[in-house]
């Protein structure tokens, strides 16, 4: 595959690219995963609703309040529109995936699942799609079942078939591992899921960034992901679910704005979307979440994948030349910009903290992601991510950081 658009170019519009770290060298951000840089469209956009137009929104008929109402909702029609939702409405503004995750969990979840109900899960799930599962099966006495990750570190489908025999009730799974960098077939596995009766939830945080999500097309129930991981601010992320759904489930959090009408005993809930969105949101983020999706849309999304393609893939082949290196995750046409890597007597601390030396912001640790750490038979591993502002020769230059590492740890 090839780049289709100007990579230097691009680089213009993120000025953190300029920093230079430590001994005057130039940043070289390879930690995207963890969270992105943003470009000038999106700090100003955030920078001009407050210089121009802050207020409070849904409550004011003055001109700010009406200005700030509109900013925020016309965010909700540009995220709406990056994944394709059939209406801005079915977009439900939290503060990340994580919150968005415990939304489902304890609206829908509650609601709809009870003793003996089976989740499926993989086990490559971040922590933010274990633990609320844990926490809800502990309250309603659920049964949780894992897809195993196979040999080559892809969704096994053999073992998801055979646990659907179970049941489930819920599918949910992420589109593209954090840690593995593994793209999950998830049109098939949620065809396979509304087969055998089961609804399910997309783990997008890493595969709304990177890669066209189309939920209409996916027919998914419920797709969630944060603003920071794909250019925008920290501080907020969305839930997209269908209306049906969205409709049906009772209310998350109780306050302002999620209601209709309230008497001292009894409160009316408010329509779709704002049952959701309780007390004052994140309205400056939500314009620069807003922002994003329409610098990713107008960079278009195929392009984006094209690009991460061509860079993890030249990532792979550079890092495999490494004596004594080990890179976990499918080869490349399954995997998006992550390679995660360990090295033979080497702590992962140590290794990212020589290449910071080199200017070059790696993560180390084990990526919120445990369980498959323990599954890879590490405790942690080193990672470096790409996104859209990454270059090969960015790749070399850590390729020359990590024989810099072996140097001097002998
Ligand atoms: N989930 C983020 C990561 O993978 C923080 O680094």
């Amino acid at each position: 595959m090839t780049t289709t658009f100007d990579v230097n170019m691009l680089r213009a519009d993120f000025p953190i690219l300029d920093r230079k770290i430590g001994n005057a060298k130039k940043l070289i951000y390879l930690d995207s995963t963890a969270t992105a840089q943003k470009p000038t469209a999106v700090i100003e956009a955030m920078n001009e609703f407050y210089r121009r137009s802050n207020a409070n929104i849904h409550r004011g008929v003055h001109t700010l309040a009406e200005e700030s109402t509109a900013m925020y909702e016309k965010a909700r029609e540009q995220v709406a529109s990056l994944i394709n939702a059939d209406s801005p409405r079915e977009v439900i503004f939290t503060r990340n995936t994580t919150e968005s995750i415990n939304l489902v969990a304890y609206t829908w979840g509650r609601e709809n699942m009870a003793s003996g109900d089976v989740v499926i899960l993989t086990e490559m799930e971040h922590h933010s799609n274990l633990v609320p599962w844990q926490m809800l099966a502990e309250e309603l006495d659920l049964v949780l079942e894992f897809v195993p990750v196979t040999d080559d570190y892809l969704f096994d489908m053999k073992a998801y078939r055979k646990l659907l025999l179970l049941e489930p009730k819920l599918v949910a799974f992420t589109q593209m591992s954090n840690v593995l960098g593994t793209i999950t077939p998830a049109k098939e596995i949620i065809s396979l899921a509304h087969e055998a009766g089961a609804l399910t939830l997309i783990d997008g945080a890493q595969s709304v960034p990177h890669l066209p999500v189309d939920v209409q097309d996916l027919d998914a129930d419920f797709l969630v992901f944060s603003a920071h991981k794909m250019l925008g601010p920290s501080g907020i992320g969305a839930l997209y679910g269908k209306m049906d759904l969205l409709n049906a489930m009772p209310p998350f959090l109780g306050g302002g704005d999620m209601i209709k009408t309230v008497h001292l005993r009894s409160f009316v809930p408010n329509q779709v979307p704002y049952k959701f969105e309780a007390g004052t949101p994140a309205i400056a983020e939500a314009v620069g979440f807003g922002a994003a999706a329409e610098y990713l849309q107008n960079i278009g999304m195929e392009a984006v994948e094209a690009h991460e393609h061509d860079i993890a893939e030249y990532a792979l082949e550079r890092l495999e030349e490494i004596p004594g290196i080990t890179v976990f995750g499918p080869s490349a046409e399954n995997k998006g910009g992550v390679a995660s890597f360990v090295m033979d007597g080497l702590h992962p601390h140590d290794i990212a903290q020589i290449l910071d030396g080199e200017g070059i912001a790696v993560r180390a640790g084990h990526h919120c992601a445990q369980p498959l750490h323990e599954v890879c038979g590490v405790k942690a591993t080193t990672r470096a991510s790409f996104y859209i502002y990454n270059t090969k020769e960015e790749v070399d230059a850590l390729i020359e950081g990590i024989y810099k590492v072996k140097e001097i740890f002998g």
